[in-house]
This record gives structure tokens, C-alpha cells and sequence, in this order.
């Protein structure tokens, strides 16, 4: 059990409409995806190394919300190829050992869905019970939830004189999970894919399925408790409406037909309202891998980072493994967001260190192997609603018009600047694509860093993290210095298996102290 392939894979998070794009329509699609995957992984040091790919939403969708609108579950967005192109990217990927995870968005389905468009047809439609639905005066919404894109999560749909809910868009209109139909009909669903082939799941806001059975109020917020703009903004503790305990119970359903295919598993989008909470949602017979965002959130401070994972280290239930990432399609990504007060390029690689470092499952974020940094999207160029597309642009293969992404003049998002590229950093034995496959080569090569236990040492520096990983017959150490001086960190010896200090000297380390330069990254092989 200790040995599933998701405890020792690297992922690598896809958003197909910017990865490339095969036909010259300007829009990244599955069959760019089949082009590129020698890059991800051909067996051979040239390639970056990922086991597993997480593809944002290919379903079809009006795109409100970018696929997570999704109008039909069992199909493939015209744009991003058909079924058949689905097919051959499993089996492409397959043959290089690469497995495929699908993001599922069970939590609501787009206005258009067939279900929605029959749902709010009349009130006494079979199906109105598949969505939330709430009577009242059009003037007062039924409680004060709000949507966590703003503004009320209730909408007046005139046609039937009642309100529906969406936690998020009003074109996103919430599923009733109190409904065993819906629940059936989800399950359905993850069949579909699994039976062609998708090795799992990364399951959009699994904690919003089930809402308050009374519909209370939320209480006030009393203190910002992620510290991102939306929640400044949002000023209520979400106790009614996410996060409710019923949900453990419509989790462990998806899990049984995850089961019934014996290697599949789910990583979870969790906002819980702490992390004993995010742990509940990795008990058995829940969830395989979550998400920690309170990690991905911390600012560029050894202690915050080394806080999370001693927390999760502390309350995770036996046998359930962690999930690390720092960026994703949702906020800026972190080479820009650690840029503030110091050196990205060096941050960067430490981050990465860290994330492949530490014991768990590392999710990486495409580009984010080139150090591609958040794009400035020009007000005109702007796709999305809610200010998210500067993560989202073209990936970045070379430096030639349209990036190597397309041959199109009109790419769906501009190019960010294209003089971080892959075909330039490729045969650059300094670039950080090179620092990347390195890296992750190391860690394939060390039991200690696949699946060691890990120890956290506490006589480190305040601005250094230092944690050593045990297998075995195998240990590492992995040291860094997040200050920006110099710090004397006491090391074990061995032997110095990477630094992102390219002044480093390769070889043996004696124990004692060592001194790490700024921002500093090390990690030793344990004699
Ligand atoms: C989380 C997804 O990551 C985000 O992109 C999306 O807008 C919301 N869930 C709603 O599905
Ligand atoms: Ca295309």
C-alpha cells in the first residue's frame, strides 16, 4: 500500500488551451499535448521526468469559467480535440510510462448543462431536484452566502420565480448532492474515464458538495484567514455553506468507484477552515492526496513553510501521505509572487528544492520548469473573469513568433515574454529546465527522497529550512537558506548530490558546519 504509484509521483499540471497547439487555430490542444511528451518524459535525461499529468478541464464548456463550466462530463471540448484524441494521448503517454489525471467539477455544472437546462425548464421538472433551488421574495436572496467569485451565490431565475445557488459564477449554477440521483449520476461519470483510461482524479472544491440541510447564515469573519484579495473581500466564515462534515460521506462514494479500478486515486481542491480539517479529508477510504494551499500561500519565510509541513506532519492520519504545490492556474505563479525583496532566478530553484524535497507527492505547474514568469495580460487581451490569466499563458517552447506554441498570429492569450524558453534553456546545462530534470533525477534515484520518512531539524537558523529524508539503507539532507546572507548550517557528511549555488564545489561534505550562500539550496547524499 506504502508503495502506490501517486505517493511517488512527480505530477505535472497541464492547461491544454496553453500547452500547444497542433492545428494553428491559436488554442493549445490534446494532440500538442502527444507532440510534447517526449519533453515531459522519453525515458532519457533529455526529458524533464513527470510521471503523471493533471489536464484542467477538457470537457466540453462555455468557458465562462474556462472549462470549469463544464456542459457535458463524457465529452471533449470541440477545441481540444474529441474523444479519440483523448484516447491516443492515454496511450502515447502510456508507452512512456506517464499517467493521465482529469479534473473532475463535480460541484456545479454549467448553466447550459442539459441537467440545468431541464432543471429550471419548470418547477415540477423530474430533475429540479438536481440543483438547489429556494423560494422567496425576489428582492431578498434566502440567506447570506456569497459567491466566492463575489457577490450573492444566489441567483433569481425569473422564468420559475425561485433562486438557485452558485458558489460560484451565476452561469455556475450549484449541483444538490442531497439528490442520490446526482450522486449516481457523478459516479457515472468517473466511470466514464476511468474505463478509458484516466488514472484518476483532481477533484475541483470536493469540499463544497454538500451545503447546510437548514441553509443557515455564515457567521461574520472574524480574522482574514487565507490573507489572499478574495477573502478580504468575502468576510465570512464559510461554515454553512463548505466544509460540512456530510461531505465525508459523498467523498467516500467517489472513492469506492475509484476503488473498484484497484491503482486510480483523487487529489482534492480542499479549502478547509484549518488543516485538522484538511486532514479529515485524507482518512481512509477519503481522499489519496490534497492540496495544502495554506503552504502555497506562505510568504518567502523559512518558519511559515517549515510550520506547514510540521503541521501536516503531525496531524496527517497513519498511512496518508502529503501533496505539495506552489503554483497552479488559480494565482500568480511563485517565481513572480518570491520575486518581491530578492533574486527569482535563485528563489525559484529553491522552491523547487524544497517541493521535490519533502516528503509527499510534488505537483508541478507547466512552465514553471523554465522559470516562466507571470505574464502582464494588456487590459483588451484579458479572458478571464475574475484576473487569473497572466498564470495561463501560451507555454513558452522557444523564441520564435508564437513561441513554438502556434503558428497562429492570434494565440487565445498572448505570450508572455518568450525569451524564457525551453528550446534555449534545453541544451544549457545551467538553465533551470537543466536544474529541474537534475533535480527530479535525483529524486527518482533516492529511496530517501521518494518515500523516507522525514525529520525536521530544529537547530537550523530562523530564515533555513533543513529537514533530513530516511529510507532504507538510504538518507539525504536537504538544507535551505531562504536569508539572504550567508548561514552556517550543520550538515551530516556525505556527499553533495546538487546545489543551486553554482559556485558549489561537487564532492564530499565532512560533518560539521557548513556555510550556505544566499538562498541557497543543497541537498546531501548521507554517507
Ligand atoms: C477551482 C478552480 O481551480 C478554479 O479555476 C475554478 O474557477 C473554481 N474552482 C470553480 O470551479
Ligand atoms: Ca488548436
Amino acid at each position: 500500500m506504502a508503495d502506490e504509484w501517486w505517493r511517488r509521483a512527480v505530477f505535472y499540471q497541464i492547461y491544454p488551451r496553453s500547452f500547444a497547439d497542433s492545428n494553428g487555430d491559436g488554442i493549445g490542444d490534446l494532440d500538442g499535448i502527444v507532440e510534447h511528451l517526449d519533453y515531459l518524459n522519453d525515458g532519457t535525461d533529455r526529458s524533464l521526468g513527470i510521471d503523471a499529468i493533471w489536464l484542467s478541464p477538457i470537457n466540453p464548456s462555455p468557458l465562462k469559467d474556462w472549462g470549469y463550466d463544464v456542459s457535458d462530463y463524457c465529452d471533449v471540448h470541440p477545441e481540444l480535440g474529441d474523444l479519440a484524441a483523448f484516447d491516443r494521448l492515454v496511450g502515447e503517454a502510456r508507452r512512456r510510462g506517464i499517467r493521465i489525471i482529469l479534473d473532475l467539477v463535480p460541484n456545479h455544472t454549467s448553466d447550459q448543462h442539459p441537467w440545468f437546462l431541464e432543471s429550471s425548464s419548470c418547477r415540477s421538472n423530474p430533475r429540479r431536484d438536481w440543483y438547489i433551488w429556494k423560494a422567496g421574495s425576489p428582492d431578498r436572496p434566502p440567506n447570506n452566502w456569497v459567491s466566492m467569485f463575489g457577490g450573492s451565490a444566489w441567483k433569481w431565475h425569473e422564468p420559475t420565480g425561485e433562486w438557485y445557488l452558485h458558489l460560484f459564477l451565476p452561469e455556475q449554477p450549484d449541483l444538490n448532492y442531497r439528490n442520490p440521483e446526482v450522486v449516481a449520476a457523478m459516479h457515472d461519470v468517473l466511470r466514464f474515464w476511468l474505463d478509458r483510461g484516466a488514472a484518476g482524479y483532481r477533484v475541483d472544491v470536493i469540499h463544497g458538495l454538500m451545503k447546510d440541510a437548514e441553509f443557515r447564515d455564515n457567521p461574520p469573519l472574524e480574522r482574514v484567514e487565507w490573507g489572499s484579495q478574495t477573502d478580504v473581500e468575502l468576510k465570512q466564515r464559510h461554515l454553512y455553506d463548505v466544509d460540512l462534515p456530510e461531505v465525508h460521506e459523498i467523498i467516500r462514494g467517489f472513492r469506492r468507484v475509484i476503488d473498484e479500478y484497484g491503482d486510480r486515486m483523487m487529489v482534492g481542491e480542499v479549502w478547509p477552515r484549518d488543516n485538522q480539517s484538511l486532514a479529515m479529508y485524507l482518512r481512509p477510504g477519503e481522499l489519496q492526496q490534497a492540496f495544502n494551499f495554506r503552504f502555497l500561500f506562505c510568504p518567502w519565510k523559512a518558519s511559515r513553510f517549515r510550520a506547514q509541513v510540521e503541521e501536516m506532519e503531525r496531524i496527517l492520519p497513519a498511512g496518508s501521505w502529503p501533496t505539495w504545490t506552489l503554483s497552479n492556474h488559480d494565482f500568480p505563479r511563485h517565481i513572480t509572487r518570491y520575486a518581491q525583496g530578492g533574486d527569482a532566478q535563485a528563489r525559484a530553484r529553491l522552491a523547487a528544492v524544497m517541493l521535490l524535497g519533502l516528503r509527499g507527492t510534488s505537483f508541478l505547474y507547466y512552465g514553471e520548469e523554465i522559470g516562466m514568469p507571470n505574464a502582464e495580460v494588456a487590459r483588451e487581451h484579458r479572458r478571464d473573469r475574475v484576473g487569473r490569466d497572466g498564470c495561463r499563458t501560451p507555454m513558452q517552447w522557444s523564441n520564435e513568433p508564437g513561441g513554438g506554441f502556434t503558428r497562429s498570429q492570434r494565440p487565445w492569450l498572448p505570450l508572455g515574454d518568450c525569451a524564457v524558453n525551453v528550446a534555449d534553456q534545453m541544451n544549457d546545462p545551467h538553465s533551470m529546465l537543466s536544474f529541474y530534470r537534475r533535480l527530479i533525477r535525483i529524486r527518482r534515484a533516492s529511496p530517501a527522497l521518494v518515500s523516507g520518512a522525514i525529520r525536521i531539524a530544529d537547530d537550523a537558523p530562523d530564515d533555513c529550512f533543513v529537514f533530513v529524508r530516511e529510507a532504507a539503507g538510504s538518507r539525504a539532507m536537504v538544507m535551505l537558506n531562504f536569508g539572504e546572507e550567508r548561514r552556517e548550517i550543520r550538515a551530516a557528511s556525505g556527499r553533495i548530490a546538487l546545489s543551486s549555488d553554482p559556485a558549489r564545489e561537487p564532492g564530499a561534505v565532512k560533518s560539521g558546519m557548513l556555510a550556505l550562500s544566499p538562498n541557497e539550496a543543497l541537498i546531501i547524499e548521507i554517507a
